[in-house]
């Protein structure tokens, strides 16, 4: 058989337990927190109070923290991006209401709500320029992404796992960072958006441990590959308006390194995490050249961090359209 028909076989034999995986790692709409949990409520007399609250407190958040806001509010609101791709994948690709397709629906239904949610957050706080983030977020959808996995499951897989334990990193520290500055509701938002982000961790990075106990030289080789060519970051296309594809995409990598809410450190903590939950050291029955992979993978995080030593962070921060500098 060839690898692309036993990874359908894999598939459909994962396939019999999404339910477990629907029930286990999601939450039903009726129990699940709504952005409006945590937004002034419109229909109160207290919403302008409300509103006037957040925005006092949104004062004292710097420059820096506003451009990665907006940029992971963003990356967020690309989700149809995400969700198109993820039902190309083989094994999902079904307009059957089968299993799969099934998990990636209820999975977006999740997501959408944290875009949902920042989003409202920016329009309200009155720092940033709504038109210009409004403008970023549809030449991003309008762009796409090409994250390199192809229609692999098992490469899609391993994107997925390491992605959504990328963003919790990132909303968490930003979640830190507006807790320091004192604006606990921010920071108690942007916290519940990272618990949703590390329960899709588990989920996917339990997809590829399922995988590996059925496949496991060919899953060791997906993850090399990935790791190989890097994670690229789902807003990597990222532009402002009137400007050309992906031209705004290092800048905003760059403020997010500066305030230390995601850094080349983190991509290979990341790298760490995944290798030992999926106890890449102890898997036994590989193939040579899955051995090869498993060795590679092995020595990869300390030859990353000495790269990663290296990297210089350019100290000032570049000025986005999408927010003005506090005026002084
Ligand atoms: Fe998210
Ligand atoms: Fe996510």
């Amino acid at each position: 058989m060839s690898t692309k028909n036993i990874r359908l076989e894999v598939m459909r034999f994962l396939e019999k337990n999404v339910d477990t995986f629907i029930d286990q790692y999601l939450i039903p709409v009726e129990k699940i927190w709504q952005p409006t949990d945590y937004l002034p409520n419109s229909e109160k007399e207290t919403f302008f109070d409300d509103v006037k609250e957040l925005r006092e407190l949104a004062k004292d958040l710097p420059y820096d923290f506003w451009v990665v806001l907006v940029g992971d509010t963003i990356t967020e609101e690309a989700l149809p991006t995400y969700e198109s791709w993820l039902m190309q994948v083989e094994g999902i690709d079904n307009v059957e209401r089968n299993g799969w397709s099934r998990w990636i629906r209820q999975w977006t239904s999740e997501e959408n709500r944290h875009g949902d949610l920042l989003n409202k957050y920016l329009y309200l706080s009155g720092r940033v320029n709504m038109r210009e983030i409004e403008q970023t977020t549809q030449h991003l959808i309008s762009d796409g992404f090409d994250i390199g996995t192809g229609r692999d499951p098992y490469k899609n897989f391993v994107y997925t796992s390491f992605q959504e334990l990328a963003t919790f990193v990132s909303h968490n520290r930003v979640a830190e960072l507006a807790k320091k500055a004192g604006d606990d509701k921010l920071s108690r938002m942007c916290k519940r958006i990272a618990s949703d982000e590390m329960r899709h961790h588990h989920a996917y990075s339990e997809f590829v441990n399922s995988i590996f106990e059925v496949d496991a030289s060919e899953m060791m080789l997906a993850f090399q590959y990935m790791m190989k060519q890097k994670i690229v970051m789902p807003a990597h296309f990222l532009r402002e308006s009137g400007q050309k594809i992906s031209t705004a995409f290092e800048q905003f990598s760059n403020a997010a390194q500066r305030i230390g809410v995601y850094t080349a450190t983190d991509y290979v903590d990341i790298m760490q995490k995944l290798i030992s939950k999926w106890n890449i050291d102890k898997i036994t029955g590989l193939t040579d050249e899955a051995e090869r992979a498993r060795d590679f993978l092995m020595k990869l995080p300390a030859r990353m961090t000495k790269i990663s030593e290296r990297l210089v962070v350019p100290p000032d921060s570049y000025i986005f359209k999408w927010v003005q500098p506090a005026v002084k």
